[in-house]
């Protein structure tokens, strides 16, 4: 069975062809950079042929407001209407855990508009939304910086790890559509300055960070739950301890690989 991962290139995208194709699918990675534009619609008819099932995880290239409500609405758009053409059965798209709760994020605002195209389109779908990567938390802490220190709000997180992430899309794309939305998650809630503070230390980060309940999220104010999921979200299983440790173990062997390369 052929299944087209739009953003099949990205974070979550190459994790989701790989586990696609240990399960024996033929997942084709479809993005710009292999000749597919579903922003044009350059190269969709032809990479869309054949497919049963299309999951979505590409991301806008900017995140300014306007650009990425471009991106989300217009991929999306062309997405549904090439899929129909094409005789594509199931349309899986990759959003976020509380989206629908911070109308002042662009970002998120881009989001809803993507699910709703997708909900008020004829095509069976599924749509999975994840809390924060465990790999989006240096952004994270970067963007809430001033100077050494880190601000964030006192809220609930449940962050996960991509490899969990693209585990669950792979099996919402290998099953029936839910023509719905199911929830993902991290097995453990943290409070936010309790995990980046726990990422610092691992990382040996001098920064201090701050729990300050004026502090925004890119800007938007959050309540204590805004970014955790209700008591029906499926949980991944690795623990932001063990990735922590497992990331600082990589990091070590790529520097010795760069370290022992001859220039
Ligand atoms: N970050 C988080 O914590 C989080 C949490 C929940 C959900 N999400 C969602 O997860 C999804 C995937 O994120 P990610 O971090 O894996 O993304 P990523 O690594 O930035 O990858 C983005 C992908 O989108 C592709 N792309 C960009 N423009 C495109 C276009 N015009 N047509 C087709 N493909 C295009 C890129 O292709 P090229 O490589 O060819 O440029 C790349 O494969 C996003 O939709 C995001 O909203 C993120």
């Amino acid at each position: 069975m052929k299944i087209v991962v739009i953003g099949g290139s990205g974070l979550i995208g190459s994790k989701v062809v790989n586990k696609l194709r240990e399960h024996g699918y033929e997942a084709v990675a479809a993005s710009p950079n292999s000749g597919v534009n579903t922003l044009t619609g350059e190269g969709l008819a032809e990479v869309l042929k054949g497919a049963s099932v299309v999951v979505d995880v590409s991301n806008s290239p900017s995140f300014e407001d306007a650009a990425v409500l471009e991106f989300f609405k217009t991929s999306t758009g062309n997405l549904l209407t090439y899929e129909a053409a094409a005789g594509v059965g199931h349309h899986v798209a990759l959003s976020i855990v509380g989206s629908d709760r911070l109308p002042d994020s662009g970002y998120m605002r881009a989001k809803v508009a993507q699910e709703k195209l997708i909900k008020e389109s004829s095509m069976p779908y599924s749509i999975v939304r994840a809390t924060q990567f465990f790999e989006f938390v240096k952004r994270i802490a970067d963007e809430a910086t001033d100077g050494n220190t880190v601000r964030l709000p006192p809220v609930r997180f449940q962050p996960m790890a991509a490899d969990d992430v693209a585990s669950a899309v792979g099996r919402v794309a290998m099953g029936s559509p839910l023509n719905g939305i199911v929830e993902i998650a991290g097995p453990d809630q943290f409070g936010f300055d309790e995990l980046i503070r726990q990422a610092h230390s691992a990382g040996k980060d001098p920064r201090e960070v701050i729990a300050d309940p004026q502090a925004r999220y890119f800007g938007t104010e959050l309540s204590e739950r805004s970014l955790v999921p209700g008591d029906d979200a499926q949980l991944g299983e690795t623990r932001f301890e063990d990735w922590l440790s497992r990331s600082a173990v990589d990091a070590t062997a790529v520097a010795k690989t760069i370290s022992q390369t001859p220039n």
